[in-house]
């Protein structure tokens, strides 16, 4: 059983996704903080709600560095095995990714390596793409760029605005990042450089 910690910055519909597949059995983990840089974050409530333990340690005028280490503070006291990024506007500094090496997941709404950063449903409209989607990935010291773990297509549609693309990826969002924490869960996961192989389910699924 690994113990997580989801870090969230508002709406928390991903870490919905996550705690219900938890919830249910279908992961085998517990979630053992769920943090926010936001008082105001949505996704706090629902965490009281379904009684895990919160935190909210906001981030305003605070570093990247002494943030990273009121964060790793918090993670350590949740004995935190795994970390998954839910919409968590904050980036993480290096010393933090360190002590978490191929353990801290993220969710981005585009199939990567395009369009990182922000408004990535609406990078892929105004480049015109055809397909775009959204990508699990581990997080390293450069921003959306770590070892991919799952992905999913999504084709961007004739009339497509950004906010109607960015809900048909977001239900996709809602599958692969249960589907990956799970993965990571099990032990199924093993990187080779930038690749990521996955191994069969067999017994333990
Ligand atoms: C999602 O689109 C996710 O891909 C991005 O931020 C958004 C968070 O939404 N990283 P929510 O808070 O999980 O609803």
């Amino acid at each position: 059983m690994k113990n997580v910690g989801i870090l969230i910055s508002g709406r928390g519909s991903n870490f919905r996704a996550l705690s219900d597949a938890v919830e249910d059995g279908r992961i085998p983990a517990r979630i053992t903080l769920v943090l926010s840089n936001r008082a105001s974050a949505a996704g706090l409530e629902l965490a009281r709600e379904r009684n895990y333990p919160t935190v909210c340690i906001p981030s305003k005028g605070v570093g990247r560095d002494a943030y990273s280490r009121l964060l790793a503070s918090e993670l350590k006291a949740a004995r935190a095995d795994l970390v998954c990024l839910a919409g968590f506007m904050r980036i993480l500094g290096p010393e933090l990714v360190k002590r978490y090496p191929l353990r801290i997941l993220n969710i981005h709404p585009s199939l990567l390596p395009a369009f990182t950063g922000l408004h990535a449903q609406r990078q892929a409209l105004e480049w015109g793409a055809r397909v775009t989607g959204c990508t699990v990935h581990f997080v390293d010291e450069e921003l959306d760029h770590g070892p991919i773990i799952l992905q999913h297509p999504v084709p961007v549609e004739e009339g497509d605005t950004e906010e109607s693309l960015s809900a048909r990826i977001l239900l996709h969002e809602h599958q692969i990042y249960p589907e990956a924490l799970k993965l990571l869960c099990q032990d199924r996961v093993r990187v080779e450089g930038r690749r990521v192989r996955i191994l069969p389910g067999g017994a333990q699924t």
